[in-house]
This record gives C-alpha cells, sequence and structure tokens, in this order.
C-alpha cells in the first residue's frame, strides 16, 4: 500500500491519533484468507529445525493456522493471558515515535492488508502475514516480550539524541533478522527470516552470508540491506543474552560515542568479531534479488 496514501482503501476510512485501525475481519475475501494459508502452510514445511523453539511453541500457543487471516481480537486475547500484549491493526508502516509508543504499552501494530498473490515470495512493506506470522509468535516468549517492550520504552528515550539509525540497527539484527545458537544448532528467531521461505534457508545454510556473534555496540554501528537478503546475521546464544545487553546498558553515552553515519557496511568481518561463518558474499556480489541470483 502507498503509505502516503493510506486512504486509499476503504477499510482505513478512520485512522486514530496513534494510527490504530479497525481490522475490519469481516471484509477480507476467501482469495485473502487462502493467501494466509498458502504461505502459513509452506512455511510451516520448512520451519521445523529452522526457527527456535520458542517461535514454534509460540505458533502453536496461538493457533495462527486455524484457517485464514486470524482475528486480532481472538490473538490478543490468548497473548494478553501469556505475556500481557495485544496486536493492533495499523494501515501501514507508522512514524517510528507511534512505533516506539505502541511497544512501550506493549501492543504490536501489525498491518491489516495482505500482500497480492504475485508478492507470495518477496514484499517490502510488511503484510499481515509478516507481522502476525513473524512476529506475534515470539512475544508469547516472557522475555523476549520483556525485550520488546523495553525496546519500545528506549525509543522513546532516544528522541533528542538523532540516533535513530543506530537504535533501528539494532532491531533490524535482532527483532528482524536475528539468529540464536542452541544446543541443537542454530536457529532463526527474526521475524523476517520466518515469515520468508527463501530466507529461512539463506541465513542458516546459504554460503554467502556472515553469522557473527551479537555485539550490542559493533551491531549499532553496522549498515544494513533493506531490500535483499542480508549479507551479515548476527547470533545471540540467549534471550537473555539479548535482554541483559540491552536492557542493562544505559544507551545515552553509547549515543554520544557513535558517529552519525555507520562505521561498518553490512558485509564487514572484523578482527574482533567472533565469527560462525564467514560468508563469501557471493550472492551479493553477484547483484542478489535484482539479477535474480539464486541464493547461495
Ligand atoms: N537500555 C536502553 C537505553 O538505555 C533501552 C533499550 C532496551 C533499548 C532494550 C533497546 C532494547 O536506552
Ligand atoms: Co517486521
Amino acid at each position: 500500500m502507498d503509505p502516503d496514501n493510506i486512504y486509499a482503501d476503504p477499510r482505513t476510512a478512520e485512522v486514530a491519533d496513534d494510527f490504530t485501525i479497525d481490522q475490519n475481519w469481516d471484509a477480507y475475501t476467501d482469495e485473502e484468507h487462502g493467501t494466509w494459508d498458502i504461505l502459513y502452510k509452506e512455511q510451516l514445511s520448512c520451519l521445523p529445525g529452522l526457527a527456535c523453539d520458542e517461535f514454534m511453541d509460540g505458533l502453536d500457543a496461538l493457533d495462527l493456522g486455524s484457517g485464514g487471516i486470524p482475528d486480532f481480537a481472538k490473538i490478543s486475547k490468548k497473548l494478553k493471558k501469556l505475556t500481557g500484549w495485544e496486536v493492533v491493526a495499523v494501515p501501514c508502516l507508522v512514524p517510528d515515535d507511534v512505533f516506539f509508543e505502541h511497544l512501550a504499552n506493549r501492543r504490536f501494530p501489525a498491518g491489516n492488508f495482505i500482500r497480492k498473490r504475485d508478492q507470495l515470495e518477496y514484499i517490502q512493506e510488511p503484510d499481515v502475514f509478516h507481522d502476525v506470522f513473524g512476529h506475534v509468535p515470539m512475544l508469547t516468549n516472557p522475555i523476549f516480550a520483556d525485550y520488546m517492550q523495553a525496546y519500545g520504552k528506549g525509543g522513546m528515550r532516544s528522541a533528542g539524541y538523532d540516533r535513530l539509525k543506530a537504535l533501528a540497527s539494532l532491531y533490524w539484527y535482532t527483532v528482524e533478522f536475528g539468529l540464536i545458537n542452541t544446543p541443537k544448532g542454530m536457529r532463526i528467531y527474526g521475524a523476517g527470516i520466518v515469515s520468508s521461505r527463501t530466507e529461512s534457508i539463506f541465513s542458516l545454510h546459504a554460503r554467502s552470508p556472515n553469522r557473527i556473534h551479537f555485539d550490542l555496540e559493533r551491531l549499532m554501528r553496522s549498515d544494513y540491506k533493506i531490500d535483499d537478503f542480508q549479507a551479515s546475521y548476527f547470533v545471540i546464544s540467549s534471550f537473555d543474552e539479548l535482554f541483559k545487553a540491552t536492557v542493562d546498558t544505559d544507551f545515552g553515552p553509547l549515543y554520544e560515542r557513535l558517529n552519525p553515519c555507520f562505521d561498518y557496511t553490512a558485509t564487514a568481518v572484523l578482527e574482533s568479531d567472533r565469527v560462525y561463518t564467514r560468508g563469501t558474499q557471493e550472492y551479493g556480489r553477484a547483484g542478489g534479488r535484482k539479477k535474480g541470483i539464486k541464493p547461495v
């Protein structure tokens, strides 16, 4: 959807100051529900053994595969009991300050529209499948749920530092594209990965990307890709590690130290990195998605 013209969709007739709208569940067509079912089935056929247990458990707990696009009111009821979070509908990506305030109040803003059938593989604007299938299962995990709220509060506190890019990078490399090293092996927890079949395989198994241990400041200094598979993935050992590293650090001095621009490119590997896999970067070098390169 064109974010500059959210009113073009008749479903978004009334948008509140916090950008929330009625999900208008009754307005989904059979084709739209069918799109959810196709995507759900496809992900379920590849995620076992790739996604972490916390994600798979969350999927089960919320019953997201009971048929069609889930009703946010029903998910919220379950989620509220589990971790106190709820899902609210928004018509598009919301401004940063609005987004932070929702998270800080344990509300996850999810797009209510679903991709068209010719966008099953890839869309750049997050739709209801990405937002709900990708993000909401992890919100059933108490530590992750607290991390997301802390991120929102941190975002609100960051106003005035002019370091939003660095904070966005943290979100990107954890919430969206994070990997976790578990006793069973490396697994995915990032929403951008679990909601994409091709990136689920690429992030864990391709030769191309770097896989580097999570380091807060290193990661906040690193650029990322917004329109293709990541050139580097950052790996945590536990959600506790992620929570402690971010929540126990006062970002004030950190923002002061950071340069206005990213110091490291998305492909960089540093001497100080704990590297799991040093990628060949052959996918990106060959031109990536735009050139139709096969993920390797
Ligand atoms: N500790 C951070 C701060 O001082 C807040 C934060 C927590 C940010 C968790 C991101 C994630 O601002
Ligand atoms: Co997302």
